[in-house]
């Protein structure tokens, strides 16, 4: 990364970890990041295998950042931002990044005030092994400058897309947020069937995931389009076509879009609670 900025994480759970695993990894020097977490496992264990600063006091690591990860559950946010509202000065100085779901950038403004310059991202549980895919957001004020450094942070843990608006990173939400719990279900449905042909689970299992993750890779590396891929493995009159016939048949691309349909709308209930 070339934008060097004193960053804090508030909260050094599961996605901080990553997140600060995948900067580190990428080049970012650990001694311009902080993390702050109110016990100390979590620290010690960052602070040795990686090397940043550690300290239980939020107050103390957002003060002399430039940039503010905000990474704890939602339903603490309000605290958490109200008493870094109390403490921290000159907070529109810094730029703030949140990536906890379903709060919307008003309350943000609301917790810390108008003129801060906020991006909310999005990551997903494969940020936790280096393949997440992250939706960013944010204000029209916002420079490239910053959008630029939060795009290069989680880069580090997979790939980002930024939308226009929040109501795209609940859409993203609902495809990539929810998306590893779809494919999981869909691997397993398949490892099942065939341990109901008398396949061991283990190697069904095997077989399930690495034909997964290979079809992901085909997908990445080619210029085809997902059907043009999918026509190219199904000849005609040949056992692909009567598997992706009965697909067809169960109406599955309709299952798979009410799916997304479904979780849009409970993040957009959701954003409500906050
Ligand atoms: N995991 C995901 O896949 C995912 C995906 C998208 C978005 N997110 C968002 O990412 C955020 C963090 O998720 P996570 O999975 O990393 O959760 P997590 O593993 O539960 O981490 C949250 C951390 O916050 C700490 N904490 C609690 N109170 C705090 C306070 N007052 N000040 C500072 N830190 C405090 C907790 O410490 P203690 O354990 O010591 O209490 C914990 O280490 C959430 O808002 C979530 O919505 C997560």
């Amino acid at each position: 990364m070339n934008d060097i900025r004193n960053i804090a994480f508030i909260g050094a759970g599961n996605m901080t970890q990553s997140i600060v695993g995948g900067m580190c990894k990428s080049g970012y020097p650990a001694e311009s990041v902080w993390v702050s977490n109110p016990s100390t496992d979590k620290l010690d264990k960052m602070k040795t295998e990686l090397g940043v600063n550690t300290s239980q006091d939020n107050i103390a690591v957002a003060s002399q950042a430039d940039a503010i990860v905000l990474a704890v559950k939602p339903q603490l946010m309000s605290d958490v931002c109200a008493h870094l509202k109390e403490h921290v000065e000159n907070l529109n100085d810094k730029l703030i990044i949140t990536i906890a779901a379903g709060i919307r950038m008003t309350k943000y403004h609301q917790y810390l005030g108008d003129d801060i310059r906020i991006i909310r991202v999005m990551p997903n549980t494969p940020s936790l092994v280096g393949q997440g895919m992250s939706g960013l957001v944010t204000e029209s004020r916002v420079e490239d400058a910053d959008r630029n450094f939060v795009t290069e942070a989680f880069n580090g843990v997979g790939e980002t897309l930024w939308v226009e608006d929040e109501d795209q990173l609940d859409i993203l939400g609902a495809v990539a947020g929810s998306g590893p719990a779809y494919f999981f279900e869909f691997m397993d449905s398949l490892a099942k069937g065939a341990m109901e042909l008398g396949f061991d689970p283990d190697k069904a299992r095997a077989m399930v995931q690495q034909t997964c993750l290979g079809a992901a890779q085909m997908a990445k590396e080619s210029e085809l389009t997902l059907e043009q891929l999918r026509q190219q493995v199904t000849s005609k009159g040949g056992s692909t076509a009567k598997g992706v016939e009965v697909y067809q048949q169960k109406n599955l691309p309709e299952i798979s879009a009410e799916a997304v349909k479904a979780a849009v709308r409970r993040n957009q209930e959701m954003a409500k609670l906050f």
